[in-house]
């Protein structure tokens, strides 16, 4: 298929399937207008992100890495009427918009955002153990040490997912120690005995692993 062809699809899918309401729109234009990087999933990101949610039967996920709240928003909408998403967030700045933009979007009973550190947070949240999905969208360093809480903290059946599995091709020359997180998580996601994976093609690459055991 021609990189031409290849592109249009994309864009087909996208015209097709992908509808960001006004809630997802104004906290896009938010993280901008705030002066946040606009390091956010991309809509068709959200989406599969949201059906994966669904198809799962997530009922307790945990989010590591809030922004802005932009892909907790849709994570949020794919769990059920009783559904609750933990998000980490370390900067101050950000959990307090996502926490605005969490409420403006009606879901502040099923999300809740924890300030701190990713690591330090997590350990707390073991005792609620297990969970049924974690998604992973923050420090890459910390990329490795996140899927081995998942391995542990997870239900069988629970599934791990990881924003930026392709790091935009620096997998392929790992040279800065964000590179090098990725690329350990990426190989010892797919040599590990407790789960199922693969990198989905979306964007910048979404990994997912379902734990088997
Ligand atoms: C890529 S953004 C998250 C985007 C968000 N998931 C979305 O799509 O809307 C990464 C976020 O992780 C946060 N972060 C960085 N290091 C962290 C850590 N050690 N623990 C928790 N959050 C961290 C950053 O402040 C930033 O807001």
């Amino acid at each position: 298929m021609s990189d031409d062809l290849a592109q249009r699809l994309n864009q087909y899918v996208k015209d097709l399937f992908v509808r960001e309401d006004d809630i997802l729109r104004f906290v896009r234009h938010q993280t901008e207008a705030h002066g946040l990087p606009l390091i956010n999933l991309q809509p068709h990101e959200g989406k599969l992100l949201q059906l994966l949610v669904m198809l799962l039967g997530a009922e307790r996920a945990v989010e590591v890495g809030t922004l802005a709240g932009y892909s907790a928003i849709w994570i949020a909408r794919g769990l059920p009427a009783h559904g609750q998403l933990t998000t980490i967030e370390h900067s101050s700045k950000h959990a307090a918009l996502a926490r605005a933009h969490i409420e403006r979007a009606g879901l502040s009973d099923k999300v809740t955002v924890l300030q701190g550190d990713g690591r330090q947070i997590l350990r707390k949240l073991q005792v609620d153990a297990p969970y049924d999905l974690i998604f992973i969208d923050a420090d890459k360093v910390s990329y490795p040490h996140y899927l081995e809480w998942a391995a542990a903290n997870l239900r069988v059946g629970g599934a791990v997912l990881a924003h930026n599995a392709f790091w935009g091709g620096g997998i392929f020359r790992p040279d800065t120690a964000d590179g090098l997180g990725v690329v350990q998580f990426n190989q010892t996601l797919a040599d590990h005995p407790q789960f199922a994976s693969t990198i989905i093609e979306v964007g910048d690459g979404l990994a997912l692993g379902v734990k088997t055991s």
